[in-house]
């Protein structure tokens, strides 16, 4: 569930919207409900993040006292968000319970190192949808670093069937604004010049960011407007909605 979705990315200030939600936890529910699969929910920070990372100068590491107080400060907003979700989520009657990164993952240089893997799994097997979403990390060469919910996704996704990414677009879109159906390794160099900066803070690369590290699994992943919670829910059962398909 893309930040972009969640929160209103081009304000500062920390707004989640709760209908938008609602909508798309209610979608998530329905799938989930009727695919008879196995979850993993990961949300991005939207407005609780990128422009809190700004903020504090966090963005390429975290050393001094104003940094650490900006790590703190980041990770408490991350959580809050994820508050916003997992409540929705049990609200329309998915057992969803929040898992901060923070507390899992470990990076070295901005890229995970480590990644306690097995309280994922352990939920999983007790009939919980465990929660991830953007977040500072401790990073090891860093002092600490961002964890965009893309990479934790990537990470994660190694071992799905399927990766549907919701955000505020409604696929990767070419420089008249229609959707590109496909994007392999192949036609990623072509289609990248349509690739630009989002308005508003970003600092995890927004769409490329995404593309990059979907780009190295194996496993199918989905790009689709969140806005339109109905083509989620499609996806997530393996049917066909308006969607970049990303594939190596
Ligand atoms: N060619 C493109 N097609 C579609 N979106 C693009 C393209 N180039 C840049 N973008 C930007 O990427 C944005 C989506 O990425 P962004 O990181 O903002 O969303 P998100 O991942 O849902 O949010 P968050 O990072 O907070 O979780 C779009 O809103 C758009 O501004
Ligand atoms: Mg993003």
């Amino acid at each position: 569930m893309g930040g972009s979705v969640l929160t209103n990315k081009r304000g500062w200030r920390e707004k989640a919207d709760l209908k938008r939600i609602e909508g798309l936890c209610s979608a998530v529910a329905r799938a989930w409900r009727k695919s008879g699969r196995d979850w993993v929910i990961v949300h991005g920070a939207g407005s609780f993040g990128h422009p809190l990372v700004v903020k504090y100068g966090i963005g390429d590491g975290v050393q001094s006292y104003g940094q650490k107080l900006g790590f703190a400060i980041t990770h408490e907003a991350c959580s809050e968000l994820s508050v916003f979700v997992t409540g929705a989520l049990n609200t329309a009657g998915v057992p969803a319970v929040s898992i901060p990164p923070a507390m899992v993952i470990m990076s070295k240089n901005k890229r995970i190192s480590s990644f306690n893997t097995k309280i994922i799994d352990d939920y999983m097997e007790s009939g919980y949808i465990p929660v991830l979403f953007g977040d500072m990390v401790p990073d090891a060469a860093l002092g600490g670093s961002v964890c965009s919910g893309d990479q934790i996704i990537a990470y994660l996704g190694k071992k799905a069937d399927r990766i549907v990414l919701a955000t505020n677009v409604d696929g990767v879109l070419d420089d008249k604004g229609k959707v590109i159906p496909q994007i392999t390794n192949s036609n990623f160099d072509e289609m990248s010049r349509h690739l630009k900066a989002p308005e508003g803070k970003d600092v995890t690369g927004a769409m490329e960011g995404k593309i990059r590290e979907l780009l190295e699994l194996d496993t199918p992943s989905y790009v689709v407007n969140g806005l339109a919670p109905e083509r989620v829910e499609a996806l997530m059962l393996g049917e066909k909605a308006v969607c970049t398909e990303i594939r190596k």
